[in-house]
């Protein structure tokens, strides 16, 4: 497990193509936000990466915030029940929200923090995502700026972790089934 490589069955998403992609979407999000203040708020822990490269590559004015969030457990993580970790520093009302995640799987986590900003009365809020799975959707959520759609694999690295390990890759793989008994 020291060797990284070895618990990789390939390379999914380049370090190279994570930045062109990252490119196109902060374009499309200064196109988009022309004239107005963006609140960038990254979920932790996954979207670390995203949210640095990303709003670097932004010109339009934001300001950065970050939430943690948890499912209540593995086993009633199908129902949506989320509890906050952490919550924002600061106060959303009136402002244009931008929610920054690494990956949509299920759908569960998004929806329920759509619904949980709404209510505090921002002036608008969308979502940008690198990953999302449309094939384990469980919820649609609506994404305003999607990376890239993938395979019901299971991804590793660039924020996103398999029992807290592999974050800091710098490109998105597959992990070996042997590494999760698969
Ligand atoms: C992962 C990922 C998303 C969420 C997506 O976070 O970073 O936030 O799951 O899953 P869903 O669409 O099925 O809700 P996780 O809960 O593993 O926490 P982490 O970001 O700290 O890894
Ligand atoms: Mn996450
Ligand atoms: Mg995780």
């Amino acid at each position: 497990a020291n060797d990284m490589g070895r618990d990789l069955s390939k390379v999914l998403i380049s370090e190279d193509e994570i930045a062109a992609k990252l490119d196109e979407l902060a374009a499309a999000i200064d196109r988009d936000f022309a004239g107005k203040e963006v609140l960038l708020v990254g979920v932790l822990n996954g979207a670390v990466m995203v949210m640095a490269d990303l709003s670097r590559r932004i010109h339009t004015p934001v300001t950065m915030d970050w939430m943690a969030v948890s499912s209540y457990g593995s086993g009633t993580k199908s129902s949506g029940v989320v509890r906050i970790l952490k919550d924002l520093s600061t106060d959303v009302h009136g402002k244009h929200i931008l929610i920054v995640e690494d990956i949509i799987d299920s759908g569960l986590t998004l929806s329920w923090l759509v619904r949980n900003l709404s209510s505090r009365e921002p002036a608008s809020i969308k979502v940008a995502t690198l990953l999302r799975k449309p094939e384990a959707a469980k919820v649609e959520v609506d994404v305003a700026y999607c990376g890239f759609d993938i395979p019901s694999e299971f991804v590793v690295g660039y924020g996103l972790d398999y029992d807290g390990r592999y974050r800091n890759l710098p490109f998105i793989g597959t992990l070996a089934p042997h590494v999760y008994g698969g």
